[in-house]
């Protein structure tokens, strides 16, 4: 029986690394042409297809258009400053943001108000006032505005927050992350834009969300501290950070606090021999949880190629190119799964039901916390108090801290030695 397909037609802006790993394998699946939620039968079948490219030069869409799958290759490639408006002006519904961290809200904010879904690669945006706007504009186009935080789904992580959901690990205390990239991200991958940003930013948000949507949202974020080291990939006095240790402290209902440490750099040698070494540990009043994202057991060597192109210890959870048993290559991984499942939201949203219920649809899916712009405020407060507390320390303000929620407004800036708090969101976060 042959299925009636909707199309649900795409723009990517910014297609690196990010796009290479995890939206290029989901374009390019059956999953894609033939997008089906076996949850919601209601929204049928619908074809994804990518129909524009923007970037900076024009030359990456150009290579990917000579390599794409044939039905890919249609797709246009709109370059520099107009690209933006240009993509917009088209018949694309759906707008994914995987452009540097500083450069997503300008792109989210155009794609919502032309009534386009977006989907922002991780962090979101820098502050809260951004994430105000944004979520403001999604509320007023009814459209999803949605980010992505794939190690939610990572099956280690899911199967942590079914033991706290569960009750078998009760009320975590404290704990810490460790995320560490290689050299050659720090110093050529993000050559392009990595002066005056931070690892943290760029990864230490992955633990932040983590920690935020496992063990809440029944807590409140209280502190921000965080420090940093630089002179690997630009001065020591320069804006540009090579490794950040941050401390982000919450207070559970009944007033305990919790408290988590993360660290993060993109100086590991590059002959480390996992890509990125990941390490979490969590502590609980009735247990601990500890798990290593590298080495999940495989180990593996392969001379003149380890532990360059191929890696010693792979993460093959994340993404990993594959012979099926039954013949067909695949990627798969939650790093394409979760870009799918963002796809099957759109579709329920467009396609589950008649046009008059619509809002609700709209509704259920902007109620989910693991992915919506609006369940991102804690994450994104994290993030804006990291960038201005190492704002003060480049500035010869070392050991800054900031409050949440306190009577200097939902973010305050504590100098040591300056009278007064810098108010950096005035409302609640
Ligand atoms: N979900 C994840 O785990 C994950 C992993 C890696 C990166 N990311 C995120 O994805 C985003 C991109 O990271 P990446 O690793 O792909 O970086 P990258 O440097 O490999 O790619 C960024 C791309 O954006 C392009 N670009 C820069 N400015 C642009 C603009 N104004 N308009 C259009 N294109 C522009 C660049 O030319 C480049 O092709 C970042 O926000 C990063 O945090 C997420």
């Amino acid at each position: 029986m042959l299925l009636d397909a909707t199309s649900i037609r795409v723009g990517m802006v910014g297609v690196g690394m990010i796009f290479d790993e995890t939206y290029r394998p989901f374009l390019e699946s059956p999953a894609a042409r033939h997008l089906f939620d076996p949850a919601r039968p209601e929204s049928g079948v619908s074809f994804v297809t990518l129909a524009g490219i923007v970037s900076r030069t024009g030359s990456r869409a150009e290579k990917y258009r000579a390599v794409a799958p044939p039905h890919l290759r249609e797709l246009r490639s709109f370059v520099g400053d107009t690209g933006l408006t240009e993509l917009l002006a088209s018949d694309v519904q759906v707008v994914c943001v995987a452009t540097p961290d500083d450069r997503h809200f300008a792109a989210a904010l155009a794609a919502l108000r032309a009534g386009k879904h977006v989907l922002i690669e991780k962090p979101s945006v820098l502050s809260l006032v951004e994430l105000d706007e944004l979520t403001a504009e999604a509320d007023r186009r009814g459209v999803l505005a949605k980010v992505v935080y794939h190690k939610l789904l990572d099956p280690d992580h899911k199967k942590l927050r079914t033991h706290v959901a569960d009750g078998t690990l009760k009320h975590v205390n404290n704990g810490y992350c460790s995320l560490l990239e290689p050299k050659a991200v720090g110093t050529g991958q993000f050559a392009e834009w990595v002066t005056g940003r931070n690892p943290g930013t760029y990864v230490a948000v992955h633990y932040l969300k983590l920690i935020d949507f496992t063990f809440g949202p029944d807590w409140a974020l209280t502190r921000v501290s965080a420090t940093g080291q630089r002179g690997l990939v630009a001065a020591p006095t320069s804006p540009t950070w090579d490794s950040v240790q941050m401390q982000v402290a919450y207070t559970h209902p009944d007033g305990r606090e919790a408290a988590f440490d993360i660290h993060t750099n993109w100086v590991t040698p590059d002959n480390f021999p996992g890509y990125v070494d990941q390490e979490v540990q969590f502590r609980f009043d009735n247990g601990v949880w500890l798990a290593h994202q590298r080495k999940r057991g495989v180990e593996v060597c392969v001379e003149g190629r380890t532990p360059h192109d191929l890696k010693n210890t792979p993460n093959h959870h994340y993404n990993g190119a594959f012979v099926e048993p039954w013949g067909e290559r695949a990627v798969r991984g939650y790093g394409v799964e979760v870009i799918e499942r963002f796809f099957r939201e759109v579709a329920f949203v467009e396609f589950g039901g008649p046009a008059d219920g619509r809002p609700e649809r709209l509704h259920q899916t902007r109620s989910l916390r693991y992915n919506d712009l609006t369940a991102d405020r804690n994450v994104v407060a994290a993030v804006q108090a990291l960038e201005a507390i190492l704002k003060a320390q480049a500035d010869g303000h070392p050991g800054a801290i900031v409050k949440v929620n306190g009577p200097h407004g939902g973010l305050a800036l504590y100098k040591p030695g300056c009278p007064a708090p810098d108010v950096l969101y005035a409302g609640n976060v």
